[in-house]
């Protein structure tokens, strides 16, 4: 694929490509928007070196896709809420995102997609992998993909990721910078139901929609759902349909949230990791 203001150059067999010629600090014009977002539906997760970004830079990039979506339990910066901090210190043992995933999931209206950028980063370790689910879809048989297309599934935030017995809302409830955000409801949202055989809505390819916020199939329970459940999870995140991204300061990575699912990798305790996150508002899943 060519595209007129920037050059796209994969980095794994699956999905991924990094992308030269683009500085994300200015606005983009009408084309070079064009050619990023062509480049995100093409390459599902899209990958900018050596950028140098305010929040406010970072989030005007992010506007020009959508709304912003806000995390229902985990506060923005003071001076810009729309942008989540990510910090892992060298002395926190928990690995925010480490688990397979697709973003908010739990929500009616889950994330259409997410921009991670990174301030510092571990000498080493620290990566995020991604998976593609329309490979995932594709490769399953005829027979799987007819049944799996009449289900649906249900996802839930707040058990998906507990640390000590605690759910993510006490947690998270009550940190400083988020007293006084207001949420749209939408976003806060944290139990939802959505095609278990997902058809992005604007390559109209089908992707295999799961992700570690899946509990379980909707009206069924979770003894029934567990076999089959645990296999497709596993199906979807085959090697072959993976791509790593290795973070550099100034490294800012877009990925979409309808066909991909990612986990951070928590493989850096003792060293400190920050990262801006942005989620783009999406639609209701189809
Ligand atoms: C996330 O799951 O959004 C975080 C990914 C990462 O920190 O690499």
């Amino acid at each position: 694929m060519t595209y007129e203001t920037l050059e796209a150059t994969p980095f794994a067999g699956a999905l991924g490509a990094e992308i030269s010629g683009v500085d994300l600090s200015q606005p983009l014009d009408n084309q070079a928007f064009n050619d990023v977002h062509q480049a995100l539906l093409d390459h599902q997760v899209i990958v900018f070196r050596d950028q140098n970004l305010t929040p406010q830079q970072q989030l005007a990039f992010a506007k020009r896709f959508g709304g912003i979506h806000q995390h229902p339990y985990i506060s923005g910066l003071p001076d810009c809420p729309e942008v989540m901090p990510i910090v892992k210190e060298p002395t926190d043992t928990h690995t925010f995102g480490a688990a397979w995933h697709t973003d908010q999931m739990f929500t009616a209206k889950p994330a259409m997609g997410t921009m991670l950028y990174a301030l510092e980063v571990p000498p080493a370790g620290g990566d995020t992998l991604f998976a593609n689910l329309y490979l995932a879809y594709d490769a399953l048989s005829d027979g799987m993909k007819e049944m799996l297309s009449k289900m649906k599934t249900y996802s839930v935030g707040d058990r998906f990721k507990t640390a000590g017995g605690k759910s993510r809302e006490d947690d998270y409830k009550g940190t400083s910078a988020m007293a006084g955000q207001v949420r749209d409801p939408g976003d806060v949202q944290t139990e939802s139901k959505h095609p278990l055989i997902r058809t992005h809505p604007e390559t109209g390819r089908k992707a295999l929609y799961i992700g570690g916020h899946a509990q379980r199939f909707a009206d069924m329970t979770d003894a029934e759902s567990e076999p089959l459940l645990e296999y497709l999870k596993h199906h979807a995140t085959r090697p072959e349909f993976t791509c790593r991204v290795r973070w550099e300061p100034g490294t800012l990575t877009f990925w979409d949230n309808r066909c991909t699912e990612h986990h951070a990798i928590g493989d850096y305790n003792g060293h400190r990791r920050v990262t801006h996150r942005i989620t783009i508002k999406g639609d209701t899943p189809f």
